[in-house]
């Protein structure tokens, strides 16, 4: 792409797929340097918007105020509702960082309006709700948008920690669904690998040698972290055979929900694709609390874990499921309770995609490496 535009530098389109592209890719700077001249164009357009969000990854307090100015523009240019939304969401955030706290919660407001779909508003305007410890509102924003026929992932959490902020800890227990709707189990190795051993050796010959491994991600909750972004490029037999088999058994519990009631079951999609990525750590890296909004159920596979984690006497190294102190505080917390899951060597972990999860660093020897997913609505 940088080639083509090299090339043809007046193609307006090859320069924005390619400054998107490298937003996905973290090129913060270079993608600043690709669309300099937006700042002072004066009609809005997408590639405001795209260098607003480079502008924003800066952290910096010149930079957000011209990202604001930049949304505005996309604002006023913008020909739907959908886009409109989608430029108020980003000016919104640029707010919020220069603490506008109210203007900004009054632009995700109008946001949602816009577009209730629109899944970045609601997770600003919900954040910031919860700062000010305003459950009631949330649960009212909630039900708002369900009145509306929308439906996703971050609903259902926000549902759940806003009734535990209120002190209703069963129901927010019961909507999480951790002690109802999580598994652990082994996996056995799939046909064509004789033992768990060799099908363990060629899954970590895969991961060595995939060439998308990056180190500490921006904007993702891994802390001192190796990301691979797509485990399954370069069609490694081993990833493939792993990610059919979770494909399988994630679709196989699916449909054993057909009896159950509860929320979660409800927004079960029709069709779904899997999304895969790996995380790798070693004694220092660990997750912190989040969860998975694209998806409907998630999980983990742990490709190896250390023998000190495996057969671990504390909680180093392992995965729990819970509901952070910092969003409906600690008593909220402590009501929801947490489920700690100790990994093993090809065990798979499936979970609620609403679930706020953490690891733990193992502080050991060796790394724990695990292919995560999520079984997204097509
Ligand atoms: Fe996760």
């Amino acid at each position: 792409m940088r080639q083509a535009l090299a090339a043809r530098p007046g193609n307006h389109d090859l320069r924005l797929r390619l400054a998107g592209l490298l937003l996905e890719l973290d090129g913060f700077a270079e993608v600043r340097e690709l669309l300099a001249d937006e700042l002072s164009t004066p009609s809005g357009s997408a590639a405001q918007l795209l260098l607003a969000a480079a502008l924003l990854a800066a952290r910096d307090a010149a930079d957000d105020k011209r990202a604001e100015a930049l949304c505005e523009r996309a604002v006023q240019a913008a020909t739907s509702g959908r886009d409109r939304a989608g430029a108020l969401a980003l000016q919104a955030k640029a707010l919020l960082r220069m603490g506008q706290t109210r203007p900004a919660e009054d632009l995700l407001r109008s946001a949602l309006r816009e577009d209730p779909g629109n899944t970045a508003a609601f997770k600003r305007l919900a954040l910031s709700l919860f700062q000010a410890r305003a459950f009631g509102e949330i649960l009212e924003l909630v039900a708002q948008l369900e009145a509306v026929g929308v439906s996703h992932t971050r609903l259902l959490a926000a549902r759940a920690v806003a009734l535990a902020g209120l002190g209703d800890h069963d129901e927010a227990r019961s909507l999480f669904g951790y002690d109802r709707f999580v598994v652990h189990q082994s996996l056995p190795p799939p046909s064509g690998w004789s033992d768990s051993a060799a099908f363990t050796l060629a899954l970590e010959s895969a991961i060595d040698t995939n060439r998308t491994s990056r180190r500490n991600r921006f904007g993702t909750s891994s802390r001192q972290t190796w990301r691979i972004d797509d485990p399954l490029a370069g069609d490694n037999p081993a990833i493939s055979a792993l990610v059919a088999a979770i494909a399988d058994i994630a679709a196989d519990y699916a449909a054993s929900l057909d009896e159950v009631t509860h929320p979660w079951v409800r927004a079960r999609p029709q069709d779904a694709v899997l999304r895969s990525w790996c995380v790798i750590v070693e004694g220092d890296g660990w997750e912190e609390w989040h969860t998975h909004p694209h998806g409907w159920i998630s999980g983990g596979y742990y490709i190896r874990v250390p023998d000190a984690v495996a057969d671990g006497p504390d909680e180093a190294g392992c995965f729990a499921l819970g509901l952070p102190g910092g969003l409906a505080g600690a008593a909220a917390a402590e009501g929801v309770g947490q489920l700690v899951i100790r990994p093993q060597t090809g065990s798979l972990v499936l979970f609620p995609s609403h679930g706020y999860h953490r690891t733990y660093p193992h502080r050991g020897e060796g790394r724990r490496i695990c292919l995560a997913f999520d079984i997204c609505p097509a």
